[in-house]
C-alpha cells in the first residue's frame, strides 16, 4: 500500500510543520471550545458535535464513533486515500514542500500504476478486435477510448514486457503462470484517482466461462472500496452532487455512452460500507438503478440498509423486469432517461414494489424493508418512525409486528461502546509509555484487562516505536485508541499511581513464578511499595529480572 514506504522521518517532519487545525479546517467548520475545537463528525451521522480536535496534542478524536488520529490519518480516512497519497495531500494543503527523495522509496506502487496504464494502452491498441462486439452492444469508439476498452490476445504476456511480479500484481498473469485474460474484452479498472490498478475481462465467445473475470485483490486493488466508473465521472459527480449506483461494468459504460454521467458500480461484490463512505462525500442521495428482477429488488433493499446506516437517503429507480440499465440503454433510451429522472425516495419505491408482488410473497420483502429502515433508528429516529407508520398504514400491519421483526441492531457510531470499556489506569499506563517515559521493566500483555491495550502495548514493544504520531500513521488499527489515550486528562500524581497499579499486577504475576526465596521476598517488598503508590520505587525495579 506504500504505507510503510513513507519514511518515519518524513512523517515526523511533515507533522511537525503542519497544524492539525488548519488541515481539518480545510474540510470541516471547526468551532473553538475551550482549549479544543469541535465539529460534527464526518465519519458518522450526528446532530450535535462530538468530534474534537486538540491543537496542543495535534490529534483528533470523535467521542461518538471512536475514530481518531492525526492530521495525516484524518485526510487519509476523509478522502479514502492510501497513506502515501495522504502524506502528499497534507503537504499540499499546508503548502509544505517535501523533499523529492522522500518519495523515492515508494516507487513500487508508482511502478505498478505505470505498468497498469501501459498494459491498458496496449490492449486498447488492439481495439479493432473488439470493435464489432462493442458496436453490437451500442458502444462507440469514443466511449471505448474513455474507458480504455481493449483486447487481450494470445501471447500478450510476451508483448507487454513487464516484470514478473508486476504481471502477478495486476493479475495479468495467473499464479500458475498462465495468461489470465486471454481472448477477452479488457476493461481496465481505474482507481478513484485515475490509476489503472486492475483489470476485468469479459468473455467474447460462446462457452467462455465465467462471463467476467477480475484481477485478484492487491495492495492497490481493494474490491470493497473501489467503484468502477467513478474516475470517468468524477468531475460530474463533484459538480452535480449526483451519482447512480448500478450493478455492472456495462451499465456504467452504456449510460456514459448515452450522455448520462455519474454511474458507478461495485465489482463482483455487492455494495459495501466502504463504497458508501466514499461516495457520501459527494452525495447523500445516490440513485439506485439495479436490475429489474427480484434479485435486483433484494439488492436495492440491502444496499439501502447500508446507505441508511451511514446517513444517506437513496432514491430508487425500478426498471422493467428482465432489464438492466445497459439493456434498456440500447433498446429504449428515452424510457431509460425518463425512468432515471423519476427516481423516488426508497420508501415510495418499497411500498409500490411490495404491493406489486403476489400477497404470498409480500411478507418476505416487507421484512427486509423493515430491516433496512431499522438502520435509520439511531441517526434519524424521526424518519424511522415516519417510515414505520407509513408501512403500517399501507399494509395494515401493527407497528409491533415490525418491531418484533427487527433484530437487535448495533447502534451505528457506538462501535466502541459495545466493547469492554478500557480501565482508566490502563489508558494512563500507555499514556506514560507514549509520552516517552522509560519504564525499567517490560510487562506481560496478558495482565491487561483490555485486549486493545494489550495489542497496542505489544506493538510498541515489538516495533520499539513510541512516537504516537508515527504509530498512528503506520498502524491505522491503533490510531483511534492512541487518540483516546492521549485525550485522557489526569494529573501527574494520578498518572504515577496508575503506573504503579499496572506494575503491581506485573510483579504479582512474576511472584507466582519465582521459586527462589530471596527473590520472593524482594518482589513482595516491591509490591508493597507499589501498592502504596510509591513511584520512587519504580527505579529499583531494574534490579529484578
Ligand atoms: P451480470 O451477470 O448482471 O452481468 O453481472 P452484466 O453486467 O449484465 O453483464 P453483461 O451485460 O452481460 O456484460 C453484474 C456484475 O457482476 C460481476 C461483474 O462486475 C458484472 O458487471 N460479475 C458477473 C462477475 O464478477 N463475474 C461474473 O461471472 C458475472
Ligand atoms: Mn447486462
Amino acid at each position: 500500500m506504500g504505507s510503510s514506504k513513507v519514511s518515519r522521518s518524513l512523517v515526523q517532519e511533515l507533522l511537525s510543520r503542519v497544524d492539525i487545525v488548519d488541515i481539518i479546517s480545510h474540510y470541516l467548520t471547526l468551532k473553538q471550545s475551550g482549549r479544543n475545537f469541535v465539529a460534527l463528525c464526518p465519519f458518522h451521522p450526528e446532530k450535535t458535535p462530538s468530534f474534537v480536535v486538540s491543537p496542543e496534542k495535534q490529534i483528533f478524536k470523535c467521542f461518538g464513533c471512536g475514530v481518531g488520529g492525526n492530521a495525516i490519518t484524518f485526510v487519509q480516512q476523509y478522502e479514502n486515500l492510501s497513506f502515501y497519497e495522504a502524506v502528499k495531500r497534507v503537504a499540499e494543503i499546508a503548502g509544505v514542500e517535501l523533499p523529492k527523495e522522500a518519495f523515492s522509496e515508494d516507487d513500487s506502487s508508482l511502478e505498478i500504476e505505470e505498468a497498469g496504464l501501459k498494459a491498458a494502452k496496449y490492449f486498447h491498441s488492439l481495439f479493432e478486435k473488439v470493435e464489432d462486439y462493442l458496436s453490437e452492444r451500442g458502444i462507440d469508439k469514443k466511449t471505448a477510448e474513455k474507458f480504455l476498452l481493449g483486447y487481450a490476445p494470445v501471447g500478450y504476456l510476451k508483448e507487454l514486457k513487464l516484470k514478473e511480479e508486476i504481471l502477478l500484481q495486476l493479475g495479468l498473469k495467473s499464479s500458475k503462470g498462465r495468461e489470465f485474460f486471454r481472448e477477452r474484452l479488457m476493461i481496465p479498472i481505474f482507481n478513484h484517482s485515475g490509476k489503472v490498478v486492475a483489470f476485468a475481462g469479459r468473455a467474447l465467445k460462446e462457452g467462455q466461462e465465467p462471463k467476467y473475470i477480475n484481477s485478484p485483490e492487491s495492495a492497490l486493488f481493494k474490491k470493497n472500496s473501489i467503484l468502477y466508473g467513478f474516475y470517468q465521472s468524477k468531475e460530474f459527480i463533484l459538480r452535480e452532487r449526483k451519482a447512480f449506483i448500478v450493478e455492472g461494468y456495462f451499465d456504467v459504460i452504456s449510460l456514459y455512452k448515452l450522455g448520462i454521467y455519474g454511474a458507478v458500480a461495485p465489482m463482483g461484490t455487492s455494495l459495501t460500507e466502504n463504497h458508501v463512505r466514499f461516495l457520501k462525500r459527494y452525495t447523500k442521495s445516490p440513485v439506485l438503478v439495479f436490475d429489474g428482477d427480484s434479485a435486483g429488488q433484494k439488492a436495492t433493499v440491502r444496499s439501502t440498509g447500508i446507505l441508511f446506516k451511514l446517513g444517506c437517503e437513496p432514491l430508487v429507480v425500478q426498471l422493467p423486469d428482465g432489464e438492466d440499465p445497459d439493456s434498456l440503454a440500447r433498446k429504449r433510451p428515452e424510457l431509460l432517461q425518463k425512468l432515471l429522472e423519476s427516481a423516488v425516495p426508497f420508501i415510495e419505491w418499497a411500498v409500490a414494489t411490495v404491493k406489486s408482488l403476489p400477497v404470498s410473497r409480500q411478507p418476505e420483502l416487507l421484512r427486509q424493508v423493515a430491516l433496512a429502515i431499522s438502520y435509520l433508528k439511531n441517526n434519524n429516529p424521526f424518519l424511522f418512525k415516519e417510515y414505520l407508520s407509513r408501512l403500517s398504514a399501507e399494509f395494515g400491519i401493527d407497528e409491533v409486528w415490525f418491531k418484533s421483526q427487527l433484530p437487535r441492531l448495533k447502534v451505528e457510531g457506538d462501535r466502541d461502546k459495545d466493547e469492554e470499556p478500557i480501565p482508566l489506569y490502563e489508558k494512563a499506563f500507555l499514556k506514560t509509555v507514549l509520552e516517552g517515559v522509560n519504564l525499567p521493566i517490560e510487562v506481560s500483555p496478558n495482565i491487561f484487562v483490555s485486549q486493545k491495550v494489550a495489542k497496542l502495548y505489544t506493538l510498541i514493544v515489538q516495533t520499539r516505536e513510541k512516537d504516537p504520531a508515527i504509530l498512528q500513521s503506520l498502524y491505522p488499527d491503533v490510531s483511534s485508541l492512541i487518540s483516546e489515550i492521549l485525550f485522557i486528562e489526569v494529573t501527574e500524581e494520578e498518572l504515577r499511581r496508575y503506573v504503579c497499579r499496572v506494575l503491581t499486577k506485573e510483579l504479582k504475576r512474576r511472584l507466582k513464578r519465582v521459586s527462589d526465596f530471596s527473590e520472593k521476598v524482594k518482589l513482595k517488598k516491591l509490591i508493597l511499595e507499589l501498592e502504596k503508590g510509591n513511584f520512587e520505587i519504580v527505579e529499583q525495579l531494574q534490579t529484578i529480572n
